[in-house]
């Protein structure tokens, strides 16, 4: 299958909303005009080295002066839904204290603008922009920077309690705690631990906290989490070893997740390897009730984890040091990730097998490929058509099989600032000029667009 157009969607029901998503810092700009706070990701574009086409002053996509035009692209590309998130810096610059009322408008904006053109909004609190000064205080391994993050929540929701249903609290915590704080790829870009252990914790404790928050302002929201969930694959010799570091790697990826965000319990297995690791045994009597905070849960998937077992060694985490696309022998994409859409169609199963009772959004999917514009002025992106093509059929496959799937975002809406890969990396179904800040409609997203067509 190598075209959208041949994706069978008749098993879906009526209501599957299809949408589109994007993050704060990788779109919006506005630091250097004063129109928002500073955040970690503004500081590690400023670490030499850390960024790999070395973007410094991260302008997005300059998104916050494109406004109009960007709601006026969504409503063409006839989405039912769009997820953002808020920058947490732009509407309470320094994580404490007063709250910027012009931040909060350009949110106002958003949102209105979004339903007028009956789009329904999708709102992730947390899409990494932590701002700098939390982080001067421990950041996220500090349960303080967890209150501070319950009364952002609440404030949030207050504000917006009349016009947005779908919230979530986090995106990725998997990759907060080890891309940010074990091997230090993200910001802040740490390398400890003791730390690591500490934020994968009090991740899970916010989670719970603030999606109560949420519901004291905002009673009919439905509250969710995105996770960065996958199937673990291990190449190589299959020794007894070998097997329980994929259980491991499964419980570090998976199980921590949706286990402590949902049920509030941790898997005793994974404890014990922080225990023997760093001395520190989270308590989950500490999550608090979690209840309000499963309305939903949002898969973000790209590929299926692999490692190789030669490689295990838990103290790294094993599931990180060998994702290599090549390894897998399947075709990859421009950033190196595997084609893995069978992978895609387990994981919504055990997902679904865990939580037969909570609905499923896949909160992103979507393919890097960094096709140019043509002689004929377009961009053909057929790779990206025909990795969407094998993972939305994955999905709907799904669906049909009983998986309790209710809605699809494609990652991303724009062309943007891939983290530690700069502008070099593009997602985007719509490509953005970077010179002159122009949109233009891939391939994709014509066909993303007449695939969804009521
Ligand atoms: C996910 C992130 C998202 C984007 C995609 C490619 O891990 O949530 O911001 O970078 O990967």
């Amino acid at each position: 299958m190598k075209k959208l157009s041949e994706v069978n969607l008749s098993s879906l029901p009526q209501g599957f909303m299809w949408g589109a998503a994007t993050a704060s810092f990788q779109i919006e700009g506005g630091y250097a005009s004063g129109d928002r706070g500073r955040c970690i990701w503004d500081d590690l574009c400023d670490v030499p080295g850390a960024i790999s086409d070395g973007t410094k002053d991260c302008v997005g996509v300059e998104h916050l002066t494109h406004l109009e035009e960007d709601l006026d692209l969504i409503k063409w590309m006839n989405l039912d839904t769009y997820r953002f998130s808020f920058s947490w810096p732009r509407v309470q610059p320094t994580g404490s204290g007063e709250f910027s009322e012009k931040g909060m408008q350009f949110y106002d904006r958003l949102v209105d603008g979004l339903l007028a053109r009956g789009i329904i909004p999708n709102a992730t609190l947390y899409h990494w922009d932590l701002p700098s000064e939390l982080q001067t205080i421990g950041g996220w391994a500090n349960p303080v920077v967890v209150d501070k993050f319950v009364a952002y929540a609440e404030k949030m929701a207050e504000r917006f309690a009349d016009r947005i249903t779908y919230w979530a609290t986090f995106n990725e915590p998997w990759c907060t705690t080890y891309l940010g704080n074990t091997i230090g790829v993200h910001a802040p870009g740490i390398k400890d631990l003791p730390t690591t252990v500490k934020v994968a914790h009090q991740l899970v404790r916010a989670h719970a906290l603030a999606s109560a928050a949420i519901k004291r302002k905002a009673p009919k929201a439905k509250v969710g989490v995105v996770l960065n969930l996958g199937d673990q694959i291990l190449l190589g010799e299959s020794s007894p070893q070998a097997q329980k570091d994929l259980q491991t790697v499964d419980g570090l990826v998976n199980r921590w997740w949706l286990q402590g965000m949902l049920q509030g319990k941790y898997p005793v297995d994974i404890l014990d390897i922080f225990e023997e690791l760093t001395g520190i045994r989270p308590d989950e009597k500490e999550i608090a009730d979690t209840s309000n905070g499963r309305d939903w849960v949002g898969l973000n998937y790209y590929q299926a984890g692999v490692f190789k077992a030669a490689d295990t060694g838990i103290d790294v985490h094993p599931g990180t040091k060998a994702i290599d696309g090549a390894l897998f022998g399947n075709e990859v994409t421009d950033i190196g990730w595997s084609w893995t859409p069978d992978g895609f169609n387990k994981t919504l199963h055990y997902i679904n097998n865990m939580f037969p009772q909570i609905p499923i959004l896949i909160t992103e999917n979507g393919a890097c490929y960094n096709n140019e514009p043509g002689t004929d002025g377009e961009i053909h992106d057929d790779k990206r058509e025909e990795y969407l093509s094998l993972y939305i059929s994955a999905a709907v496959r799904a669906r049909s099989e009983g998986v309790n799937l209710v809605g699809y975002y494609v990652w991303s809406l724009l062309d943007n600032f891939e983290w530690s890969f700069g502008f070099s990396k593009r997602f985007g179904i719509v490509f953005v000029d970077l010179e002159t800040m122009k949109r233009t409609p891939k391939q994709s997203a014509h066909s993303y667009r007449a695939m969804i067509q009521k």
